[in-house]
């Protein structure tokens, strides 16, 4: 008996060897596609191939896609566990053409495959065709020998395939398998076909138009081939089961859940362990490719399923967290098949063991709520919509796991009260913003949230992605399009582009799409904290609500966000390191081309400590350890030791990010709490630079920074300004500076030269012109000089040294500079008796335009702003001598 795994690997090997490139299965989010919420068929990666946007080197393919039917168009949630064949997750297997072969090659590998290669007999198979198509019909009856009533004509939508409302479609063609006339049912077509008999095992898609809005619009550019069998329903036919959950892949995992809680299964549990099992697969693949939990879109798909999941757990008795201990089981059945699986085990572990500890604490509590609200219904009844909303609300239950846990009872929910109750909440969180007196046009938010749910972020695993435009906001209200010239917000069910929040700045970008679209996104903000709203100018081409259109981030602007983004968490950590633990955020800025980061810190920094700061950082960044982000709630989070910051509301949980060196506790360098895009790497920072430190109020300093290629480029200034400096100095960069200290250190010598030989001049001794005439002056030797560019401190000393030349006499000096003049006078002591030195400055200050002077009778100085006037200083000082 062939076990699950290898008939997935026959059928890859038994097409590969038939020239099909053999693909591997692209992940389970389609953000290149964004009308569904997860990957639901092994076409959808390769839809762009079939429409021709796209080409392959290989114009044939095989794959085993992962799959998950939850939430969205498609969902079998609710019928998991209590059917023989809906699962959440499962694997498709599919061969394709791409314009290759198409109808008759694609009958001929099919029947090749189940008849001759798998051995199925000839007797066991029936074939659908779509009512019109009577090539398959003949193909059939000519490749595989059946017999005319075994090729059943089918007039309905079910042999007509189509990938959603857009893209590629065509007539199909269904192979069943027949369990025997033991099993209730009858053949596709028939009043029992919804029986157990007749099992669809394989639908070939014969490719060959492409609809939009579910109406077919055109033909595709070549026909072509889509084929799609579910691993697990051909591996129950192969293995003689009727039910998926007894193949071998599932028996393992359930023997497994048997086992850790202890019982075996009866009637009444193994539907609990069935849903387990196939929640587990979803839960942990959808984990491994990204998803988290969270409260709206895939990540509230998730959460929904895991809660189901874990409610059974409570149900089998299980005490402790149960799930989590369940993955080793499930990494051994497919990790081999899948790797990605076994590289996120350590993070499907712990976001199950965490999400199943939060929800076991109001479980039991929801539990009895529940069972007091139908403790007297009977089977018919049915729960309040607001007991249900309620259990919602504060328990945590999604809806369709009240539903499920009443659904043994016979008891229904009634939905529409329950969102009745929904709709008052959202009303009343709408009064409550309107009184918060923010602006009157955030109205329109509200609206387009509670029509659209939250924008999906996809950009913290690529800037690239496809996105349903759903709103469209020109000058404060929604309109249906813009075109060229306007400008406009645009808001699409998902995007890569990074909404203002956290001190991150917004992304920018373009948008582009059908009929030359063409949007130039200049900034992103994020309304009400859920929505992304894309602030754009539409350059060419008209854009309207309801298209799908491209959306690619600035990547390299985003990747100098992320380097400064990472830099401040480093930053933080490094404030705290070198200046103490009181060192908190008080604010940031985080843009591509730079970063500031606000802290307390009653005092400015020291040289020393800048650089000490940042060699920390750099030294870091040089390490080059990976940056990890796990989601938490809040609590745990602090636990984990990471920065909270005072005063921010968090929700659920956080996404807690780590980097740098692990240190001797344990702890990452730096842990810290952040909805941001980060590097990869610390190294991805590059280099980081401080530029500068400053306050910003009392207690608080800033210090802003670059990094990567804007540190680079500021250094590279700061060099080149250096070498301009070396090249008028002609010498080395090298030699610069002491080049010019030594020239500082020569200006000075001069300077002093420069005031001595002024001052020489003074003294007669310079051999100069200005050397003073002593003359005679009513009997009195008077000796008056005035000297232009003398410090006026020298004048006292000057007039000391004149007057030991003179002997007795009256000596007097005005020195000019800058158009200014200060006088000084001296009076030999046998002279004091009749002249004052100061009444003779006062007169020669006045001369000068000034006031008053002063000093003591053998000595006196003053001054006056007119320079010009120092010749009738002297004279006025002569009058005064003269009497
Ligand atoms: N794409 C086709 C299906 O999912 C084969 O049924």
């Amino acid at each position: 008996m062939l076990t699950t795994n290898e008939i997935r690997r026959s059928f890859l090997d038994y097409f590969g060897s038939n020239g099909h490139e053999v693909v591997q299965s692209a992940p389970l989010v389609p953000y290149n596609d964004p009308t569904l919420m997860f990957v639901a068929a092994g076409m959808v990666p390769f839809k762009n191939v079939f429409t021709g946007l796209e080409t392959r080197a290989v114009p044939r393919a095989t794959s085993s896609q992962k799959c998950v039917r939850a939430g969205g168009k498609h969902n079998d949630l609710d019928n998991v566990g209590y059917t023989a064949r809906h699962l959440t997750f499962f694997e498709m297997l599919g061969n394709f053409s791409f314009g290759d072969y198409f109808k008759e090659r694609a009958i001929e590998l099919a029947w090749g495959l189940v008849h001759k290669e798998l051995g199925l007999p000839k007797d066991r198979l029936t074939v659908t065709v779509y009512h019109t198509d009577d090539q398959a019909f003949d193909l059939w009856k000519k490749i595989a020998g059946l017999p005319d009533e075994r090729i059943i004509r089918i007039a309905t939508k079910d042999n007509f395939w189509a990938a959603g409302p857009d893209g590629p479609c065509g007539p199909c063609s269904e192979i069943f398998y027949d369990y025997g006339p033991d099993v209730h049912g009858g053949p596709p077509g028939s009043p029992e076909e919804d029986g157990d008999r007749f099992v669809e095992v394989w639908n070939l898609v014969f490719m060959q138009y492409v609809q939009a809005a579910e109406e077919i619009v055109g033909d595709l550019p070549r026909p072509s081939i889509d084929t799609g069998m579910g691993l697990e329903r051909i591996a129950s036919v192969l293995q003689g089961k009727r039910n998926v959950f007894d193949t071998d892949t599932f028996a393992h995992l359930i023997e497994n859940s048997q086992a850790l809680v202890g019982a075996a299964s009866d009637d009444d549990t193994i539907a609990s362990h069935r849903v387990i099992a196939d929640h587990l697969r979803s839960t942990s693949f959808l984990l491994a490719d990204g998803v988290l939990p969270s409260n709206e879109g895939r990540g509230y798909v998730l959460r929904r399923i895991m809660r189901r999941a874990m409610r059974h757990a409570h149900l089998l008795g299980a005490r402790d967290p149960l799930m989590h201990r369940l993955v080793p089981a499930l990494v051994a059945e497919m990790g081999q098949a899948y790797p990605e699986l076994g590289r996120a085990q350590p993070l499907i572990e712990e976001t199950l063991q965490r999400e199943e500890i939060q929800f076991r604490r109001t479980l039991a509590n929801g539990l009895k709520l529940l069972d007091e609200a139908t403790g007297t219904m009977g089977e018919g009844g049915e729960l309040p919509g607001e007991t249900a909303f309620k259990l919602y609300d504060t328990f945590g239950f999604p809806y369709d796991l009240t539903e499920d846990a009443l659904r043994a009872r016979g008891i229904g929910v009634d939905r529409a009260g329950f969102d009745a109750a929904m709709d008052r909440q959202k009303a009343a969180a709408r009064a409550a913003w309107k009184g918060s007196g923010e602006a009157a046009a955030g109205e329109v938010w509200f609206d387009i949230a509670e029509r659209e749910g939250a924008s999906e972020f996809t950009g913290y695993t690529s800037t690239q992605g496809e996105g349903r435009v759903v709103a469209l906001v020109k000058d404060g209200a929604e309109v249906g399009s813009a075109e060229a010239g306007d400008t406009v917000i645009v808001l699409t069910n998902q995007t890569p582009f990074y909404g203002e929040s956290g001190g991150q700045a917004g992304d920018a970008g373009t948008i582009v799409g059908p009929g030359g679209l063409r949007l130039t996104v200049t900034d992103t903000s994020k309304p009400l904290g859920r929505l992304h709203a894309m602030h754009a100018r539409v350059e060419s081409g008209r854009i309207a609500v309801g298209e799908t259109v491209n959306l690619a981030v600035d990547a390299e602007r985003r990747d100098g966000t992320r380097a400064n983004h990472s830099a401040t968490h480093l930053l933080h950590s490094a404030l705290r390191h070198r200046l103490g633990n009181h060192v908190t955020q008080k604010g940031s800025l985080v843009a591509h081309d730079r970063l500031r980061f606000d802290f307390s810190h009653p005092a400015a920094l020291s040289a020393a400590d800048i650089a000490a700061i940042e060699s920390e950082v750099n030294a870091e960044i040089r390490h080059n350890e990976a940056v990890t982000t796990r989601l938490m709630s809040p609590d745990e989070a602090i636990d984990a030791g990471a920065m909270a910051l005072f005063g921010e509301k968090y929700g659920d949980e956080v996404r807690v990010l780590s980097m740098g060196r692990t240190g001797a506790e344990g702890r990452n360098y730096s842990v810290e709490l952040c909805g941001g895009t980060h590097v990869d790497a610390t190294g991805d920072i590059g280099v980081f630079r401080i530029i500068s430190e400053s306050a910003v109020s009392s207690g608080v300093r800033r210090i802003e920074a670059l990094t990567g290629e804007g540190a680079r480029a500021w250094l590279v200034r700061r060099e080149d300004a250096l070498k301009g400096i070396a090249a008028t100095l002609k010498t080395s960069p090298d030699e610069a500076e002491a080049r010019v200290a030594a020239l500082v250190e020569e200006r000075r010598r001069l300077e002093r030269e420069l005031a001595d030989a002024k001052k020489a001049i003074a003294l007669g001794s310079g051999g100069g012109t200005a050397q003073a005439a002593d003359e005679s002056v009513n009997g009195v030797t008077f000796s008056g000089q005035v000297i232009d560019g003398l410090d006026a401190k020298e004048l006292r000393g000057l007039l000391d040294q004149a007057k030991t030349r003179i002997g007795s006499g009256i000596a007097a000096l005005v020195a000019v500079n800058d158009g200014r003049a200060s006088v000084a006078v001296a009076v030999t002591d046998d002279l004091t008796g009749r002249f004052s030195a100061v009444d003779l400055v006062r007169a020669a200050v006045e001369a000068l335009g000034g006031k008053g002077g002063g000093g003591r009778p053998d000595m006196a100085q003053g001054g006056g702003p007119d320079g010009d006037k120092a010749g009738e200083a002297i004279a006025a000082i002569k009058g005064v001598i003269g009497g």
